[in-house]
């Protein structure tokens, strides 16, 4: 895969209406709400990251902050080019924003929520979680009602992620996304 790189989007800015195209070929909005949402990309989060192959954006994470969590990111709108799926390309673009946060953000977990990418997820060594929140309020409280922290718990040695939310008897879940964290 020597000539794929995966660069923070404001670094090379000519790639931002391909990049605006791409994602809004998964999940239609306005043009002008998408590029207003690229446009804030930075050095600090929140980083759009680009996949390019041959001088073409062919894919996009988006790594985003959680205010409760200072030590971790919460990754989004992960997508690769419909015709370039299940080519490996996808894990690569994880493998490469995996690095960028521990070694450029200093950071030392990912957290995501995802419907019906579970297994990908997975592949690439993510857990399921509890819910995070990405909107200032606490993500979720330990048991003494402290907001965990995932270094500190790291440290404590106690677990990351807070219980699962209760199964219904049916098997069905009363959640309608998986919340998934790795540790970097
Ligand atoms: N179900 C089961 N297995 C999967 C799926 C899936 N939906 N997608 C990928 N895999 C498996 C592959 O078979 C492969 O397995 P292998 O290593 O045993 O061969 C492994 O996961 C890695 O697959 P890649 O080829 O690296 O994945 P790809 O390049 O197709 O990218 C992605 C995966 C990003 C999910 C892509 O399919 C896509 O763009 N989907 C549409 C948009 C989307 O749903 N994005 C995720 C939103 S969630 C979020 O952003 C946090």
């Amino acid at each position: 895969m020597e000539e794929l790189e995966v660069i923070p989007l404001h670094k090379s800015a000519k790639y931002m209406l391909e990049c605006c195209q791409l994602i809004n070929s998964e999940w239609k909005r306005s043009e002008t709400a998408r590029l207003r949402s690229l446009e804030c990309s930075c050095d600090d989060l929140p980083t759009s990251l680009v996949l390019i192959k041959d001088r073409k954006v062919i894919g996009h994470a988006k790594l985003t902050p959680i205010p409760s969590i200072k030590s971790g990111c919460f990754v989004e709108s992960v997508v690769i080019s419909a015709e370039l799926r299940g080519k490996g390309f996808g894990s690569f673009l994880m493998k490469k924003a995996e690095e960028h946060c521990r070694n450029f953000l200093n950071l030392d977990a990912i957290y995501l929520s995802t419907k019906g990418q579970e297994k990908f997820y997975s592949k690439l060594g993510y857990s399921e979680c509890g819910p995070i929140s990405i909107y200032g309020a606490p993500s979720f409280l330990s048991v003494n009602n402290k907001i965990s922290d995932t270094k500190q718990n790291v440290n404590k040695n106690v677990p990351v992620a807070p219980p699962l939310p209760p199964k219904i008897p049916d098997g069905r879940s009363t959640k309608t996304k998986t919340y998934m964290y790795k540790l970097l």
